[in-house]
């Protein structure tokens, strides 16, 4: 990677990025995003890359989450907390499922650029561009929202920023410290399926209250009340990731300095592309999404210009099909890591293949079938013999109506109730907290080694 340049996707192909207009303008917000600090620390970078690694040897479990789109509208830091404190109590029944740590990877403090599947949107007869999200043009429907505006790379910045700096004091202030974050069974009604998760989480609980009494968590208390969180977003907009591009100056190797694991989109991975060529050059953990039209060749092309050394931790394959056809994609993927021997991580994004239009108009996605991806994804690895390693969900901490079903049953009517995304739909905190409980019940299955491979040792 020595003679790799920051700059060099400018020689490429790019889909799914804006025309900018005004050079001089685009020019100048480059320039200034480029003195900036970085927002990751390559240290930061370095540490989620063993955790992660550790996933890929099924000794960790990944859960990666937050908005399809982080909007200026909806900052406030009481979004941050609601969503960071639903992920911390998901991680706490996922360990106690998995009986591994969890890796926590937020969708936020960069997640603003999107990939749309037409660059144009037709309302009443007049066509304008896409929303491409806050980072770079606005969601109201008139020409000049709808114009890139590379100042809105600086609001992003600023916004990332001070989002992690909320969640670096949650990390590390108390916030995080077990004992506030058990509030399990977050308005779960009266009916059976409660009645499991309610079982479950007083389980934990009592295990939690066990400790404390017998002193466990004073003799450990740092590891209780603090917690690792990273941050991550797809990079899409080059021009904001090589802006904050920096050279770490102990090991001399380049890092994405705009979040600590970034990831390249279903839309934007060709391996010839403007997106492989910038994520192939630096340090970081890179994800990449796969999906139906992924081709095995493709694959092990990705995978050997992203991950050329082979290193554990580098590389997280995020699968997206869509239940019901996790069985038609992902065993041949799997044969296709296995023919080169790569190290990865396999994760499941049971969110961006169950898209549906609701009845009632609203873009949706069945609770149901984001559980049976889930549900697919353990039983093919189980089947195939591989680690699943962690999840991906479309989530928030607020009370939204986006997604139907779940254990409150939301139906397609409901949705017009508080449907706030800017893009796609997100699981609220309690179906977030629900589908937590369901994996957690598939990974306390994951490992059990067949009868005679204990002895077999
Ligand atoms: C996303 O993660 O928000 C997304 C657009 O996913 P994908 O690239 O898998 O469609
Ligand atoms: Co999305």
């Amino acid at each position: 990677m020595s003679n790799w340049q920051k700059s060099d996707w400018r020689n490429k192909p790019r889909v799914q990025m804006p025309e900018y207009t005004d050079a001089a303008s685009l020019n100048g917000v480059e320039t200034q995003l480029s003195k900036y600090p970085p927002l990751v620390f390559a240290g930061e970078a370095t540490r989620l890359k063993a955790e992660l690694a550790r996933a890929s040897r099924g000794e960790a479990f990944l859960l990666q989450g937050g908005d399809c789109a982080e909007s200026f509208a909806e900052f406030s830091a009481d979004a941050i907390r609601d969503t960071f404190k639903v992920m911390l109590q998901m991680a706490m029944v996922l360990t106690y499922g998995a009986k591994v740590p969890v890796v926590k990877v937020g969708r936020m403090a960069g997640q603003f650029a999107k990939p749309r599947s037409a660059p144009t949107e037709v309302q009443d007869g007049l066509e304008l561009p896409s929303y491409r999200g806050d980072i770079i043009n606005e969601l109201e429907f008139t020409p000049e929202a709808r114009i890139p505006n590379p100042n809105k790379m600086l609001q992003a910045y600023t916004q990332a920023a001070a989002t992690l700096n909320l969640l670096r004091a949650f990390s590390t202030g108390g916030y995080a410290d077990v004992h506030e974050v058990h509030g399990w069974t977050l308005g779960f009604t009266e009916n059976e399926k409660a009645e499991r998760y309610r079982d479950l989480a007083n389980r934990i609980s009592d295990t939690l209250d066990f400790m404390r009494a017998a002193g466990v968590d004073s003799d450990r208390a740092h590891t209780l009340q603090t917690v690792d969180f990273y941050t991550s977003h797809e990079a899409l907009l080059l021009e904001y990731e090589e802006a904050l591009c920096r050279r770490d100056s102990i090991s001399g190797k380049w890092l994405a300095g705009s979040g600590h694991m970034i990831w390249i989109g279903d839309r934007t991975r060709q391996p010839d592309g403007a997106h492989v060529e910038f994520c192939r050059g630096v340090m970081n953990p890179i994800g990449l999404k796969c999906g139906p039209t992924t081709t095995a060749d493709d694959l092990k092309v990705l995978m050997q210009k992203l991950n050329p050394e082979n290193e554990a931790g580098r590389l997280t394959l995020i699968a997206r099909f869509g239940a019901g056809s996790v069985g038609d994609h992902l065993p041949r993927l799997i044969k296709a890591v296995q023919e080169e021997g790569a190290n990865v991580v396999w994760s499941c994004d049971a969110m961006h293949g169950n898209t549906i239009k609701s009845s009632t108009g609203y873009k949706t996605r069945p609770f149901e079938s984001v559980l049976r991806e889930v549900r697919e994804f353990f039983a093919i690895h189980k089947a195939e013999g591989t680690i699943p390693g962690g999840v991906h969900f479309e989530m928030t901490g607020q009370n939204v109506t986006e997604c139907t079903g779940g254990v409150h049953a939301l139906s397609d009517e409901d949705l017009s109730d508080r449907y706030h995304t800017a893009c796609d739909p997100r699981l609220n905190a309690s179906q977030s907290l629900e589908l937590a409980f369901l994996v957690a019940e598939e990974l306390s299955n994951r490992h059990q080694p067949a009868p005679d491979a204990a002895k077999a040792g």
